[in-house]
């Protein structure tokens, strides 16, 4: 079934008030549901009632108190029809559930013994009988009865009115939520949970109980989350407004999830992975992506619960948004201009390959066969840089407007892009229809870029052409409004001032690209600047410029655009990364300009520089990356035989520099998770990298594996011994001490399978099938999933690639296993395979084969048929 746009159509009933019983048992869970169901004004009075329903089991439904003849209704497992209902109604439902063998994790489920929910984006409809869609908004009262022992915590949405034992060693406990909700956002947890109270009080003097509730014995590990959680709170105030609602704040940690974290109302609910952390479990990263998804479900409160989507087209609207914010929180709690670099390195890295696949997509898509699948980094990641290129365009005073606007017109509602873009509109006065086609049309665009400078005429005049690829099924593409950050620099690093601009709008160092082609002439310039050219990332878009290498060079030393600097260095490494993957292609060896190999030194030696930044600047582009600026006919080997032999060139011209700065970081044994202390661990383990490739390098790195005093650096070194010296008693070594530590701890075990997995070359694949058997490993568990067979599909191109298609045949395998039980974590895995024709054609045909093996297994889940389908089409 294709769901389509345009069929949008209000319900011709409405819920307003939804009343929940949950009796728990693993096997068999009772859920009574009391509805009040009205008709809408204007709906049909023959209108029967269609409710959602998925594998459920009706045991009981009454209307008004009267039990439902056959002859009144029609039950399916997966939908309820209620004939000629009356105009107001109470509906009484029974539905009886099993959570414990629910494994694919949505709906009410069972994780270690804790009860808990995943709602979004259809998971509702596995526990009742519901209006399971997001334009359906109920307030909600939920009682939980469970045993005592079993679940001596009880959890819902919204705030705790009343709780008490039951008889035979049961009891209960009584859930209001004062705010209309979509289903996707109810929640239910119970179970035995440690807990972590805190309390916020909010800017007009509420005070919030805050909890954090994790596995028993665990409680120290969220200490780093509740510090993220308060800060977000506080933050949200200042930066937008917003303010917390209601008396409590809620977060459970569960060891089985689907996806990061859900924003429920008021009764967050995380993967482990991204509330657990210290010094000896976790890296900066970790540290890092808890503060960011934190922020990130608490931010959902304003954008996405208080007003949400009025149907999963609009999944951007909330999601879009959200990403933007907690982008901007970790902006502001770190460094703004390293923030913004890793963002984009994450956003080239994920969407553009999906934009320029087979699995391409708007922003705002128009159809779909299953949403899940559509929980993208189109979604999330252009869609922020979509609402980062507004306020670009608005200015932050008019955007924030537009925001405030937005809070006030739709609190309440359920929205569309349509309402964000008008308040935008509203607050500045501008047109943003053509700009709105950031949401409507796929594929990344392209700018040429090219200059020319008359001395004589005192002119500078870039030449601009803009195009968008083509993408499945969207073969015409409409001419889009892109900002284009720019800067014109003089030879000592300064702003070139100019007199006059003609050819395209020019606002506050940004042009504004309306047409296909514009010439930008610039007057009153006397010496040739170099251009920087879509600094800070202005715009999700690929740049083809005709750039001296000396400008490049320049840029990449003095830039004052932090990201265009990196950025100008970034460009430097990419392309000589693909001249050397030609000669080698051409059998030729590689050779690097020792100007290139030198600035990496200068860079790293810098300390004008932020060694975060350093340590982004000095990591290279990565083996991915590199295909996808190639394009096509890739041989994953040669791309890798280029970046080691660049990263050898760059450790080899450098090394007394290197070694100097990696023993001026060293550890003083003092940890702190903050940005500063990360970016000096970050450089140093980069610098490690580097001097690992040179003679001695196994024993420096197993030094720096056994000296370790947290997790980021020990997980860096047994990296650079697996990478870098596969098999040597050192890196053997390593691994199984890190083994033995921590074989009873899933999550740092998680690293160790991401570790193996990630190894480069032919091998890796038998060593992933063999550690499917490890004891550590489970198919059923979606984090150990993607730590080995993710890591091994989605980084790991020489393994995963292999010329003889064993990688690809492991993975159709896996891909199958892992979704008899959960076809939403297969689906996911699915899509490794979506950049398959860009690969040299022997590698195109074997996965070609791996897909087709896929798309012909029987009882295909639609997640998973939809991912395969379209990858082949
Ligand atoms: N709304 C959640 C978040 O971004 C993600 C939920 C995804 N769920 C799903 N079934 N795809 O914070
Ligand atoms: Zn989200």
């Amino acid at each position: 079934q294709v769901f389509k746009l345009e069929d949008y159509r209000p319900s011709d009933f409405s819920i307003p008030q939804t009343g929940l019983t949950f009796r728990l048992s693993p096997d068999a869970t009772r859920v009574t549901a009391v509805l009040t169901i009205e008709r809408r004004d204007g709906a049909a009075a023959s209108a029967s009632l269609v409710l959602d329903g998925d594998g459920l089991v009706l045991k009981r439904i009454a209307i008004d108190g009267r039990e439902l003849a056959p002859a009144d209704y029609l039950a399916t497992p997966d939908q309820l029809t209620i004939l000629k209902p009356p105009a107001r109604f109470e509906l009484l439902l029974e539905t009886e559930i099993a959570p414990a063998s629910n494994e694919a994790l949505m709906g009410l489920y069972r994780s270690s013994n804790v009860y808990c929910t995943q709602c979004e984006a259809e998971g509702f409809r596995r526990i009742t009988y519901f209006l399971d869609r997001p334009d359906i908004l109920s307030i909600y009262t939920v009682r939980i009865e469970a045993r005592m022992d079993e679940a001596p915590l009880l959890l819902s949405n919204g705030n705790p009115v009343e709780s008490g034992p039951l008889t035979d060693g049961w009891h209960y406990a009584r859930w209001h939520d004062p705010f209309p909700k979509p289903s996707y956002l109810f929640a239910l947890v119970a179970g035995n949970l440690g807990q972590v109270a805190d309390s916020f009080v909010t800017m007009s003097g509420r005070k919030v109980e805050l909890g954090i509730y994790v596995e028993p014995g665990k409680e120290g590990l969220a200490g780093y989350a509740m510090d993220a959680l308060k800060r977000s709170m506080q933050w949200d105030e200042q930066a937008f407004g917003r303010e917390y609602d209601l008396d409590v704040f809620n977060i459970v940690a569960v060891s089985d999830f689907n996806m990061g974290a859900m924003e429920n109302k008021g009764l967050n609910i995380f993967n482990d992975k991204y509330v657990l952390a210290d010094r000896e479990t976790a890296t900066d990263a970790d540290f890092a992506n808890i503060e960011a998804i934190v922020a990130h479900e608490y931010f959902h409160n304003w954008t996405g619960n208080r007003i949400t989507c009025r149907d999963w087209f609009q999944l951007c609207l909330k999601e879009g948004l959200t990403v933007f914010r907690d982008h901007e929180f970790s902006a502001d709690q770190r460094s703004r201009a390293v923030k913004r670099i890793a963002e984009v390195r994450t956003l080239r890295a994920h969407q553009f390959p999906e934009d320029q696949g087979p699995l391409a997509h708007p922003v705002r898509p128009r159809r779909y066969r299953e949403i899940n699948n559509f929980y993208t980094a189109t979604v999330y990641e252009k869609g922020s840089e979509v609402v980062r290129m507004i306020r670009t365009i608005l200015g932050p005073e008019a955007f924030r407007a537009g925001m405030d606007l937005y809070f006030e017109r739709h609190d309440g509602e359920a929205a569309t892009i349509e309402d964000f873009l008008k308040v935008f509109e509203d607050v500045s006065g501008r047109d943003l229809s053509q700009f709105a086609l950031w949401y409507h049309q796929a594929g990344t665009p392209n700018l040429t870029v090219s200059s020319t400078h008359n001395p004589a005429a005192r002119e500078f005049t870039l030449e601009i052409e803009q195009s968008v690829p083509p993408t499945p099924s969207e073969s015409r593409k409409r001419l889009m409004h892109i900002p284009l950050a720019f800067g014109l620099v003089g030879a000592g690093g300064e702003p070139v001032a100019y007199g006059g601009v003609e050819g395209a709008a020019v606002e506050d160092g940004v042009i504004h690209i309306r047409k296909r082609r514009h010439m930008v002439r610039f007057s009153g310039v006397d010496e040739r600047p170099a251009v920087s050219l879509n600094r800070g990332f202005s715009a999700p878009i690929t740049l083809s410029v005709e750039q001296k290498a000396d400008d490049q060079f320049f840029l990449a030393g003095h830039d004052s655009d932090a990201f265009a600097r990196w950025q100008a260095f970034n460009t430097l490494l990419t392309d000589a990364l693909i001249a050397a993957f030609r000669q080698i292609l051409g059998g030729a060896k590689p050779a690097f300009s020792a100007r290139l190999t030198g600035l990496a030194g200068k860079i790293a030696g810098d300390e004008t520089l932020e060694p975060a930044y350093c340590a982004l600047a000095l990591s290279l582009p990565g083996e991915a990356d590199i295909a996808r600026d190639i394009g096509r006919t890739i041989d994953p080997d040669a791309i890798f035989a280029a970046r080691e032999a660049l990263a050898l060139a760059i450790a080899r011209a450098n090394q007394d520099a290197f070694a100097n700065i990696y023993g001026r970081l060293a550890d003083d044994g003092r940890f702190s998770p903050d940005a500063a202390s990360a970016g000096r661990r970050a450089l140093r383990n980069t610098l490690l990298d580097y001097l690992s490739l040179l003679p001695g390098g196994a024993s420096l790195a197993a030094w720096h594996f056994e000296a370790a005093t947290n997790m980021t650096d020990r997980a860096a070194a047994l990296t650079v011994l697996a990478h870098r010296h596969d098999g040597s008693p050192e890196a053997v070594k390593a691994l199984a001490g890190f083994e033995a530590r921590y074989g009873a701890d899933p999550l740092v075990m998680d690293k160790w399978f991401q570790i193996q997995a990630s190894v480069p070359g032919p091998k890796t694949v038998e060593r992933v099938r063999a550690l499917t058997g490890h004891a550590a490993f489970s198919m059923a568990n979606p984090n150990r999933v993607r730590s080995l067979v993710g890591t091994f599909s989605s980084a790991n191109q020489t393994g995963f690639h292999r010329a003889d298609g064993e990688g690809y045949r492991f993975f159709a395998q896996t891909v199958l296993e892992v979704e008899k039980r959960n076809p939403q974590v297969a689906a996911r895995l699915a899509t490794a395979l979506r950049s398959w024709r860009s690969l040299e054609p022997g590698r195109q045909a074997k996965a070609r084969e791996a897909l087709l093996a896929i798309a012909g297994a029987e009882n295909l889940s639609a997640d998973l048929r939809d991912i395969v389908e379209r990858t082949l089409a």
